[in-house]
């Protein structure tokens, strides 16, 4: 197996049979999270270090326990509990860490770019776990994985990502790595969430009528309005949203009758879905995405840091 990369920043600089490898390699470790003892030496004497500035569930807790089940030392670090609140900036905080001899750096944080920043100031490998409206690549692998876990091949799969494009990292990642993998991309929402340039991230079609596209989709990919990011009162008003481009029970009737619907989390009932569909137990995968989150980033840290072994057959 060759896996050449030592960081995980930006999804474009990875290869179909990268993509592959990675999703491969899930498939294997879920193996380990479904066992009673749910760890393997992989990565014992490896340390990683948590770097979250800005709020985290999904991202942070499967980082954290995919770090545990390789058996790495783990340190969760970041936001205002750091000596960036007393003027440290970013670049002398990773030298501190550097000087504790660390081997991988997980950043999120508010600033797109800040995980390139990060590995240029270090000689650790570097994951990005969102940064800014830029990428999230972790977040893309996971959706891969799960995708792939339905519909088997990506080869002509149509995929509709619904929602606020602008403010949106996932698709900043999710969008070329759906590409790579050679599925069909449409970007659905409203104007004034789409970005000033829509066309720049790659996708098939840039679409605006949700219930035009809905019939051609084998997979709905719905995003959340990120309210924290745009300034003053959302336009659409969240309730005219809701009716134009919410998935609601009763715009299920111009669903596929096997397409799949997935989201990022977290997610906002009677915003982008309402809990019918959310909940829908045919058709929602969002747990499953969450489940996936964890083996794509034991495969990720297992793939970038060297494992010798991937301890899966003891
Ligand atoms: N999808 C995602 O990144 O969720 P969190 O912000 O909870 O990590």
């Amino acid at each position: 197996m060759a896996f050449h990369h030592k960081h995980l920043i930006d999804i474009t600089e990875y290869s179909d049979t990268d993509l592959m490898t990675i999703l491969d390699t899930a498939r294997a470790f879920s193996q380990v999270n479904e066992r009673a003892i749910k760890k393997v030496p992989t990565l014992r004497g490896k340390t990683i270090v948590n770097m979250f500035n800005e709020p985290s569930t999904r991202t942070r807790s499967s980082f954290e326990l995919a770090e545990k089940r390789l058996s790495a030392d783990t340190m969760n670090f970041g936001g205002s509990s750091t000596s960036t609140v007393k003027g440290e900036s970013l670049i002398d905080t990773v030298k501190t860490l550097d000087a504790y001899k660390i081997d991988c750096i997980v950043v999120r944080d508010k600033h797109a770019g800040a995980p390139h920043i990060v590995s240029q100031a270090s000689p650790a490998s570097v994951i990005d776990a969102g940064d800014g409206k830029h990428q999230h690549p972790t977040q893309a692998l996971l959706d891969l994985y799960s995708i792939r876990e339905h519909k088997k091949s990506f080869e002509g799969l149509r995929v509709g990502i619904v929602g606020d494009i602008g403010h949106s990292r996932v698709c900043g990642s999710l969008v070329p790595a759906l590409k790579i993998m050679g599925a069909e991309v449409v970007l659905v929402g409203p104007g004034t969430l789409m970005p000033a340039c829509p066309e720049a991230l790659g996708a098939d079609q840039i679409a605006y009528d949700l219930d035009a596209i809905l019939p051609d989709l084998d997979v709905v990919y719905m995003l959340r309005v990120q309210l924290e990011r745009i300034e003053g009162a959302p336009f659409p008003s969240v309730r005219e949203y809701h009716r134009l481009f919410g998935l609601t029970k009763n715009r299920e009737r111009l669903m596929r009758p096997d397409a799949i619907i997935c989201h990022p989390g977290p997610i906002n009932r009677g915003v982008e879905f309402d809990s019918y569909m959310a909940d829908h137990p045919d058709r929602s995968v969002i747990l499953e995405q969450v489940y996936a989150g964890i083996c794509v980033r034991m495969a990720a840290l297992y793939l970038l840091l060297g494992g010798a072994d991937n301890g899966l057959s003891a």
